[in-house]
């Protein structure tokens, strides 16, 4: 795999680095800088106070993080960084470790407060408080506490804990506070954060969507010249909104490939076919590849045999459609870019931000192959998912891509308990389009992460509809609240729309008698049942 240059923002936007202590705040903290319309970049802490530096940034926030700043071992930061003449606002362990830093005293003096509490601002009309209320719920999360703020600094702020609960020094614009300001349970915490950027570092919040939009089409025209590139759809938000942004930008010189693999639900492929043509004009290559996918998959019963199966033909498919553009066209431009819907926090937790670009065993689409030879282009590289979207509706493309729910790439083969056939897929695409279309009616599309409906395929089960006795399958509903996938609590649908999607299954599916409702949460359940 060939590095690519990422598509950087161009070098004028006013840049904040969040240095992250660790306990994925950084994260946080970084959302909530993009929200006030400013540019965030996430760095480690281990990362030399030069080179963050060097990234001329506008201002720096330390973030929080599990340690001690007492505690052996603890990562710390070289005092330049406060002298550099760059405003510096530091969150809870980034406060301790400012204080400590600059001569102030933190304690270990079991002053612990964890959780909701209230904080007594002493100073009113501080940068950081002004026009915030004079008693405010914050969240705390700390062993240690800070009893003298470092010369120079003023104190204003604190708590029947913590005498220092926050600090500023207007003149050298450094900033603390012991709290958490980037969680919801901290009422005026986004307030604060602003107060930061915009009058203590005087930053003009000038980061929006469209900036967005122009900066990487520009980066996008850099990157790949008069050379073509390929984009994989998978009907998901991410490819869809990279295809369009690099559509946008080289037109005709991208095809993107849409593998059909017979396992998508009732109405995507469509969507992919039709809408998201019509919005954005994509030369679009549709692999009708169902009647493969379900050769390969006949006799496959065991869930990881089944993604590996999904996987493996993708690839094939995939390679095959690629192959088939470079030869139609054999005398234009080389085809040297594949466009992939990399996210920033995909980024992030692999440990990247800068330097080579790496495919990962991609599960969106099924697993694109690491030895493929393209220079990799991602437009979302920066972007966190609701950002994602937002590009995506700046773009045009239809609500029904834009905010779809996550859908995974191996579709409805692993919502199928048991061997996948096309009769068991037609079934179950009914059963989810009536699922789908009720939660839609109901309006709780924005309040699920998803509902997965899912055919026990090898059960079967005694009914009685119309006089007359069933011995149908069941299928289970799953629907989940989530913040990231990585833990779910099932959602609590009200009765009446349970009611009538159980209503309609059963009536309007053949071969479903019975609908069951999944509440576990995972863990210990995954959200997905194979
Ligand atoms: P689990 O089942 O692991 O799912 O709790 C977490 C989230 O990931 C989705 N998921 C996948 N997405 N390819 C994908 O693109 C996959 O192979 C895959 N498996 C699970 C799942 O829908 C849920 O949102």
């Amino acid at each position: 795999m060939s590095s690519a240059t990422p598509a950087d923002p161009a070098p004028e936007t006013d840049t904040v680095l969040v240095v992250d202590f660790g306990a994925q705040y950084a994260q946080l903290i970084a959302r909530r800088v993009r929200e006030a319309r400013v540019y965030s970049e996430i760095v480690p802490s281990s990362m030399p106070v030069a080179e963050m530096l060097a990234k001329r940034p506008r201002a720096i926030i330390l973030s929080g993080g599990p340690s001690s700043v007492y505690a052996p071992g603890a990562p710390g930061l070289d005092r330049s960084i406060f002298e550099a003449g760059v405003p510096v606002f530091g969150m809870c362990y980034g406060f301790q470790l400012m204080a400590t830093t600059l001569g102030g005293t933190v304690d270990n003096s079991g002053a612990r407060e964890y959780g909701r509490t209230a904080l007594d601002v002493s100073k009113p009309g501080s940068t950081l408080f002004e026009g915030t209320p004079a008693q405010q719920s914050v969240w705390m999360s700390h062993g240690d506490a800070c009893s003298a703020a470092p010369d120079g600094f003023t104190v204003t702020a604190s708590t029947d804990v913590v005498p220092v609960a926050a600090f500023e020094d207007d003149e050298k614009r450094l900033y603390g506070v012991q709290y958490h300001p980037e969680v919801l349970h901290t009422t005026h915490g986004q307030q604060i954060l602003e107060h930061f950027l915009y009058r203590g570092a005087g930053i003009q919040p000038s980061w929006t969507t469209s900036n967005v939009v122009d900066e990487q089409i520009a980066a996008i025209r850099a990157q790949v010249g008069d050379r073509r590139a390929i984009c994989g759809l998978s009907g998901g938000v991410d490819s869809a909104v990279a295809a369009a942004l690099v559509q946008r930008a080289i037109g005709d010189r991208l095809t993107c490939v849409y593998v059909d693999h017979g396992l998508m639900r009732k109405g995507e492929t469509e969507q992919v076919e039709k809408d998201f043509v019509a919005a954005t004009g994509v030369r679009l290559k549709v692999v009708d590849a169902s009647e493969r996918f379900l050769t390969a998959l006949a006799g496959v019963s065991d869930p990881e045999q089944k993604r590996k199966t999904i996987g493996r033909e993708f690839i094939r498919v995939f390679e095959q459609a690629q192959a088939e553009i470079v030869a139609e066209a054999p005398g234009d431009q080389p085809v040297e870019f594949l466009v992939q819907g990399t996210l920033y926090p995909d980024v992030v937790e692999s440990g990247g931000g800068t330097g080579t670009a790496n495919i990962k065993s991609h599960h969106n689409v099924g697993g694109l192959p690491e030895d493929l030879e393209f220079a990799l282009v991602e437009p979302l590289r920066k972007l966190f998912k609701d950002e994602v979207r937002m590009v995506g509706q700046e773009l045009g493309l239809p609500d029904e891509i834009v905010q779809r729910q996550p859908f995974p790439g191996p579709g409805l083969g692993i919502r199928i308990v048991g061997e996948v056939t096309k009769e068991r897929l037609d079934l179950l695409r009914e059963a989810d389009a009536i699922a789908r279309e009720e939660l839609t009616a109901a309006g709780l599309d924005r309040d699920i992460w998803q509902c997965p409906v899912v055919l026990l395929a090898d059960v079967r089960s005694v009914g009685v509809q119309g006089d007359g006795r069933t011995y149908g399958h069941p299928v289970v509903l799953r629907p989940v609240s989530s913040e990231d996938a990585m833990t779910a609590d099932w959602s609590r649908l009200p009765y009446d729309v349970l009611a009538r999607i159980s209503t309609r299954i059963t009536n309007e599916v053949a071969e479903v008698n019975r609908v069951v409702l999944d509440v576990t949460s995972k863990p210990p359940g995954t959200i997905e049942w194979e």
